[in-house]
Order: structure tokens, then C-alpha cells, then sequence
């Protein structure tokens, strides 16, 4: 175990984790008829299934014991009050308010924020409409086929990821691209087979100032100025998403041309902002709004529904109970689905760099574990992969089955053969298979053979079950991995809205940067010895 040393409740929890933790899914599925009802929850369309967690009524109660006394309810009102929660940078924590559908203000020092949020969102949809329509057109005058966003991280991964999901919604004949690499094989794969008078480039950057976004971008312009040899194509072919408008302006960006948002909006949080902005590109302001209505669902279910009830909240228990008393280190998620195959590395981004911390709100080391690893990709190809560690292997991998009812492309059979493959790998990580059962199947079988063919079972997962992936469900499943991670990060004592672990790479890359731009009879110094020849060698033969 690695728990919070203090507090009643982590110590009740401790006590009763060494009573059931040797209890199997099978014994406890066996005891209770009901247990699946009990714990199922559903919010609209969306069922949680948490049934085949190792957990009884009392973990339950007991996990709920600690997201009171860690007074959680505070933290939730403190979010979405405004409230500077994100001390370490200053800044209040807003998401929530980029799809506030509701008439309520939202305040950030003594300002309601909801105008300027409604009046980007009322821009962005104008313009889309516009380039959707053909009616903004290029340098040339063609209408615009195909949007290329250039942006990292927060910029990237969201947009990328419901760009993909929401492919079924898009307008036909809009493609759209995501360069993120600073590798330049990103940007020129990207463009070689793309026409410049038919490409809009959305340069996305919060801080407008990221190596890699920024290279990319000037190496987009370039391939512009080349196309058209005039500096006017650029307002026809460049818009800007960023909170820093003098640098979008320093670009040669005009005002019009960019979409703003704000310091209280992380990055990776960011996709209900303007970052948003190639998505509704693609899918149109309906089906953007549509995905607004959806999060902001999940946001109230969130924000009012008891913890007894609430998804976000059951799912940030579930994973505490692991990552904290059966010390798992990793958390699979597996969407039966092949239009959310960017949906882990997303939620990579959420989950590792909000609560990847060491240091507790009251600035000590702490000594009880935090974030999970995040890892996962669609099944059922992961069947065909890394399965066979989470079946047999030595490590307890808790994982998130996410799966629809009705498939977004109807063909044949294919979707009744995917979800059979859900359903069964559940079942299956749960009751394993007996050695008897397999001496049943194999008369006569070793003693060796039938410990291979032996499945221990007992493997942790929680079902997400929805009618179909549309926008909607789209944003209520997104803000239902938000909340699960902020609420993790409160009962952990952590900082979920800062990132300072990201920093020391980026400086020490601007000073190897140097090195490398320096003579070859200039030999690096003022890093270790491996690092100095490793720079040396890439002078040598680059
Ligand atoms: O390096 C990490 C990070 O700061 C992320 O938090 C952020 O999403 C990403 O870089 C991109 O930042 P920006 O949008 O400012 O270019």
C-alpha cells in the first residue's frame, strides 16, 4: 500500500483493503445475484458498469468516507466558482465555462467571463460557416478543402482526437490535418499532397511561443510565400488560436484572423475553447454545439449529482483503490471503437501531465503514489497485442472497456462481432478459466501444459456502454475523464492544473540547441560528459 499516512479515512481503507484482498471477482459475483445492478449507474445514454472491480458495498462506503473528508464537494464549487485553484500559476481553472449552456454567469475577478466566451464561439461559428460554404476563399479564390492545425500538446491531442471520433459528422470534401512534430517529416508528409490554394493553416498555440509549433509555422508560411510569392496570401491562408495576441500579431497574423481564449483554460483542457476551432471546421457549428451540450451535461452531473451517483467520481475511486492500495501503476483504456484510436494517447495528456506530481499543495514530497501511467489502443486490436499480459501476466492492469451500442458505420456484422469481443474479454479478465475446467476440456492433459492454459481471472475493469459515439456522448465522455482526474488530484493533495515538469527539458534543449549551432571545432561544454559527445557526433555527421 501506498496511502496518505494521516487521515482516518485512508487508514479505514487500509484495514479493510487487508480483509478482501485476497476475495475473487468470482466469489463475489456468486454471493450477490444482484451485484451488477448495484454497481451500475447510468447518466443519460451512458452506462457505468463498476460491477467487476474487487471492491463490496464497504469499499464503496469507505472510498466515499474519503472523498468527504478530503472535502471534495469544496474543491468542486471552488472550480467552478472561479476560484484561483491553480495556485502555482495563479490562474482560475475555467473549462467548465467554455461550455457553460446554461444563462448563469461565471465569474473571474469580479468579471463574467460568459460574453467574451459566447462572442469567440460566435465568431469561430461565422467563420466556419464561412469556409465550410466557400465563401472565404483562398489567395486565388478557390474555396478551401482542407485545414491543416498546427499545435502541440493541448493544441493537438484534443482537437486531433474528436476530429477522428467525429469523422461519421464531417462536411464531405473538408480534410483535415494535424501537424504536431517538430520532426519535419510531420509538416512535409502533411503538405506534399496538398494544393496551397485550397489550404487553411490554423496555427494553434496557447502560449504562441512553443519550439515546435511555432518552426512548423514559419516552415508553413515559407510553403505559402513560395506557392503564391505575395505576402498578402498569408491573412487568406493563416488563422492563429492562441491567449497571446501580441505574439499572434509578431507572427503577421492580423486580430482579425485570430481566435483568443484564456489564461484560465489549460492547454490540455482546452478543446471546448477556440483550440476547438479545426473541429468545428470540419463537423460545423451544430455538431460542435452539439458536443458543448454534451460536456457540459457531464459538468452538472458533476457538479450536483451525490457522490454516490456520480460517474466521475466512482471512476476516481475505482482507480485510487488500485493505483494506491493494490499498488497498480498503470491504467489501461481500450475503446471498442476504431474512430477513438487517439482517444488513450489524449487522455495520456490529461491524466500524466495534471497529476503526475510529487509535491503536495503544501509544497512537501509526498510519500503516497499519484497519477497512474495511461496507456491503451482500440480494441479488438489490442487483442491481437498486449492482451496476453493483462490475462496472464504478473502486473494488475485496471482497464476501461469504452463501447457503443450501435456502430456510427453499419456494415454487415461487424459491430455485433466487435461488441462479443467486448463483452467476452471483460468476462473473461474477471472468472479467468480453472485449471479443473481445462483437465475437463483436455483429458489426460500435464500438470505444465494445464498451468498455461490456466487463467487466474480476477482482473479489474469498469464498462462504459453508450447508445452511439455522436458529439454529445463525444463531450459527456471527455468531461467525465476530466473530473475523474481533478477529483484524483484533490484526494492526492495535488496540483492537477500546473505543469512545471515540462519545463527543464525545453530550456535545456534551447542550450543544446546552441552547442549544436556552434563550428565543428567548437566543442560543447557546460553539460556532462555524455551528453557533450552525443552533440559532438550529431555535429560530426549531421
Ligand atoms: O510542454 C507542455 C505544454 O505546455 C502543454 O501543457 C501544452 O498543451 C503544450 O505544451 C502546448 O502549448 P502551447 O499551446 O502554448 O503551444
Amino acid at each position: 500500500m501506498n496511502i496518505h499516512p494521516d487521515t482516518p479515512a485512508w487508514q479505514a481503507l487500509a484495514a479493510h483493503y487487508n480483509s478482501i484482498k485476497d476475495s475473487t471477482l468470482a466469489d463475489l459475483f456468486a454471493a450477490d445475484p444482484q451485484r451488477a445492478k448495484k454497481f451500475s449507474l447510468e447518466f443519460e445514454d451512458l452506462l457505468l458498469d463498476f460491477s467487476k472491480n474487487r471492491i463490496t458495498a464497504e469499499t464503496m462506503r469507505l472510498l466515499f468516507r474519503l472523498a468527504e473528508e478530503s472535502s471534495l464537494r469544496q474543491s468542486i464549487d471552488a472550480m467552478f466558482s472561479g476560484q484561483c485553484i491553480n495556485e502555482t500559476e495563479g490562474r482560475a481553472v475555467l473549462h467548465t465555462a467554455l461550455r457553460n449552456r446554461s444563462n448563469q454567469p461565471v465569474y473571474v475577478n469580479g468579471q463574467d467571463v460568459m460574453p467574451a466566451v459566447k462572442a469567440v464561439l460566435q465568431r469561430m461559428s461565422a467563420f466556419a460557416e464561412r469556409v465550410r460554404a466557400g465563401a472565404w476563399t483562398g489567395y486565388t479564390g478557390k474555396p478551401i478543402r482542407n485545414i491543416v492545425n498546427i499545435g502541440i500538446g493541448g493544441s493537438d491531442l484534443g482537437p486531433r482526437m474528436a476530429s477522428e471520433a467525429l469523422k461519421p459528422f464531417s462536411l464531405p470534401g473538408m480534410r483535415v490535418f494535424y501537424v504536431s512534430n517538430i520532426d519535419s517529416f510531420h509538416l512535409a508528409d502533411t503538405l506534399s499532397g496538398l494544393s496551397p490554394e485550397e489550404t487553411l493553416f490554423v496555427i494553434a498555440s496557447k502560449t504562441f511561443t512553443t519550439q515546435e509549433t511555432m518552426t512548423n509555422a514559419r516552415s508553413a508560411r515559407q510553403w505559402l510565400l513560395t506557392a503564391f510569392a505575395s505576402k498578402e496570401a498569408i491573412a487568406r491562408h493563416c488563422v492563429a488560436v492562441s491567449t497571446n495576441s501580441e505574439a499572434v500579431a509578431a507572427f503577421g497574423i492580423e486580430a482579425e484572423n485570430m481566435f483568443e481564449f484564456w489564461d484560465w483554460v489549460g492547454g490540455r483542457y482546452s478543446l471546448c475553447s477556440a483550440i476547438g476551432l479545426p473541429l468545428l471546421l470540419q463537423i460545423g457549428p451544430d455538431h460542435f454545439l452539439a458536443m458543448l451540450e454534451g460536456f457540459h451535461a457531464m459538468d452538472q452531473h458533476f457538479r450536483s449529482a451525490k457522490l454516490e451517483q456520480n460517474l466521475p467520481v466512482i471512476l476516481a475511486l475505482l482507480g485510487i483503490w488500485y493505483n494506491n492500495f493494490f499498488e497498480a501503476q498503470t491504467q489501461a483504456i481500450l475503446p471498442y471503437n476504431q474512430s477513438l484510436q487517439r482517444f488513450p494517447a489524449y487522455l495520456q495528456q490529461v491524466d500524466m501531465e495534471s497529476n503526475g506530481k510529487s509535491v503536495s499543495k503544501s509544497g512537501q514530497r509526498i510519500t503516497w503514489q499519484t497519477g497512474p501511467i495511461v496507456w491503451g489502443e482500440p480494441g479488438s486490436n489490442s487483442q491481437h497485442s498486449f492482451f496476453q499480459l493483462l490475462h496472464q501476466g504478473t502486473k494488475l492492469i485496471p482497464a476501461d472497456f469504452i463501447g457503443f451500442c450501435r456502430s456510427q458505420t453499419p456494415l454487415g456484422d461487424h459491430h455485433r462481432k466487435l461488441m462479443a469481443n467486448f463483452v467476452a474479454q471483460t468476462e473473461a479478465l474477471a472468472f479467468g478459466k480453472s485449471t479443473a475446467a481445462v483437465r475437463a476440456e483436455n483429458p489426460g492433459i500435464s500438470d505444465s501444459l494445464a498451468a498455461h492454459k490456466t487463467f487466474l481471472g480476477n482482473r479489474p475493469t469498469n464498462t462504459l456502454l453508450a447508445d452511439e459515439l455522436t458529439p454529445r456522448t463525444l463531450g459527456m465522455l471527455i468531461a467525465l475523464y476530466e473530473h475523474k482526474i481533478f477529483t484524483q488530484g484533490v484526494l492526492w493533495q495535488i496540483y492537477s492544473f500546473d505543469q512545471w515538469g515540462v519545463q527543464l527539458g525545453k530550456v535545456l534543449a534551447d542550450k543544446v540547441l546552441q552547442d549544436l549551432n556552434e563550428p565543428l571545432s567548437v566543442l560543447p561544454t557546460g553539460h556532462d560528459d555524455s551528453s557533450c559527445a552525443i552533440i559532438q557526433r550529431l555535429k560530426e555527421r549531421s
